[in-house]
């Protein structure tokens, strides 16, 4: 199994070029059921939950082709790849894959909507909470599909195809709100979603939506109305950039000092985030195509977060920032509101050293003024970077296990951070 070995002190210099984001590209490349047509989506970043996704809708029949590199094609550009699910083969979607990644669940909006039934593997554990879908299926079953639990799958049907309906969700999910959004396009009639995610990758999906012939207004606000229409054609749309990479890279710059240029983002895709290391010591200021991020003068400064639905602090941040804050001058309280068991990273934080407290939901860290390098290893792909942000600032060596989790999400994560100076290298078996 790799492993990331980091030789800690350097302060980062240079551009890192920002990829098209995780959490809008496996939503929108599920889009692609929706219709006969063919949707190319250009920015798709390169990572193994993109890949898996791949064989999911493949196993569906889904045809995919990636356009191939040019010559001097620049990686940072992503990839442009052609989904065309004319001929859907199969509606189910199995426990072998769909237990691998908890989005792929999320197949069940598109092919019920289209092919009026299927039946989809329920997603089972996940290490950072208990992760339910009954906002899935409550929401489904009000626009009209008959839904069973048998055998670990969801078995649906929607027996003249889904109708539209008011819909409030008793919790917001940013899941949930892909599904009935995707499903309500093709549903007959209105349907009017109260309390939906607002995150930027609903936008996203929305936008695509509606180039491919959906009609959706309010993605972005808590009231999403869709008015059904009988088929959706193709699009081309280009995957927004990823809001939690930019962060992550935003914190570790703050975390070792040094002057970065994240290219290809922007910040108001996390305005709560960037105002909280706007607080703890970072200078961030808008340039041409991107962010510059640089340490402020002094040290890093402790700031208390809270965790929440956009545009709260995301959840998917909050481990980046538990190792930013293991160096900051004074103590700051994290306070996790999404997910139940997303602490795991600081038992591992606290063997480079870190002092923290875990209460509940509450983590209090209190600054040090060095951490030490160590063997590492988390279970989750926020965790593991949280770890790499430690170990950039952290004394001698640090080895993080697992490496596979970070190749979930983060793109060419070693070559980004070696680009600015940082002494990271991937060592293979
Ligand atoms: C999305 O997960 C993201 N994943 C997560 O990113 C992110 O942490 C999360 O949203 C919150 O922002 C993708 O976009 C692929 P939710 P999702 O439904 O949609 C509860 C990462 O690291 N809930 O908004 O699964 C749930 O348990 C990942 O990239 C129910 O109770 O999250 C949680 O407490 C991890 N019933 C809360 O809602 C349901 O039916 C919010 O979860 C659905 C969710």
């Amino acid at each position: 199994m790799d492993r990331i070995r980091i030789r800690g002190g350097n302060e980062l210099k240079g551009t890192i070029a920002i990829s098209g984001a995780k959490n809008a590209a496996l939503p929108l490349m599920i889009a692609s059921l929706l219709t006969d047509d063919t949707l190319t989506l250009e920015n798709v970043p390169h990572l193994a939950d993109v890949e898996l996704l791949t064989r999911i809708l493949g196993n569906h029949g889904v045809d995919m082709s990636v356009v191939g590199k040019r010559l001097h094609h620049d990686p940072a550009l992503g990839r442009t790849i052609h989904f065309n699910a004319r001929n859907i083969v199969d509606t189910t979607a199995p426990y072998e894959l769909v237990s691998k990644m908890r989005a792929s669940f999320w197949v069940i909006g598109p092919l019920l909507a289209r092919m009026h039934q299927c039946k989809v593997s329920l997603p089972g554990g996940c290490a950072i909470g208990t992760r339910p879908v009954d906002l899935f299926i409550d929401g489904l079953r009000a626009l009209g599909a008959t839904i069973d639990i048998d055998a670990g799958y969801a078995v649906a049907e929607a027996k003249g195809g889904l109708v539209g309906n008011r819909f409030v969700f008793p919790k917001i999910s940013v899941g949930a709100t892909h599904v009935l959004m995707m499903a309500a396009t093709l549903a007959k009639g209105e349907t009017v979603l109260e309390n939906a995610a607002r995150e930027p990758e609903i936008v996203d999906l929305a936008d695509c939506l509606i180039a491919m012939g959906a009609k959706i207004t309010g993605a972005g606000t808590s009231r999403i109305v869709i008015q059904g229409v009988p088929a959706l054609s193709g699009a081309r749309h280009r995957v927004l950039p990823d809001r939690i990479e930019t962060g992550t890279y935003a914190m570790a710059v703050a975390m070792t000092g040094g002057d970065v240029v994240l290219t290809g983002t922007r910040a108001d895709l996390l305005p709560t985030a960037m105002a909280t290391l706007t607080g703890a010591g970072a200078a961030i200021s808008e340039v041409e195509n991107g962010l510059r991020i640089y340490r402020n003068g002094g040290g890093i400064s402790a700031v208390d977060v809270t965790t929440d639905p956009f545009p709260g602090f995301p959840t998917d941040l909050q481990a980046q920032f538990m190792a930013l804050m293991t160096k900051a001058n004074g103590t700051a309280a994290i306070t996790e509101t999404i997910f139940e068991n997303r602490f795991m990273h600081v038992q591992e934080l606290a063997r480079l050293g870190a002092k923290i407290q875990l209460s509940g939901q509450v983590a209090r860290v209190e600054g040090v003024s060095r951490l030490k390098g160590a063997p590492v290893m988390a279970t989750d792909l926020r965790a593991s970077v949280s770890l790499v942000i430690a170990g950039l600032a952290a004394e001698g060596e640090t080895t993080v296990n697992r490496v596979y989790h970070l190749d979930r999400g983060f793109e060419r994560l070693e070559e980004k951070l070696s680009g600015c100076g940082a002494e990271i290298e991937r060592i293979s078996g």
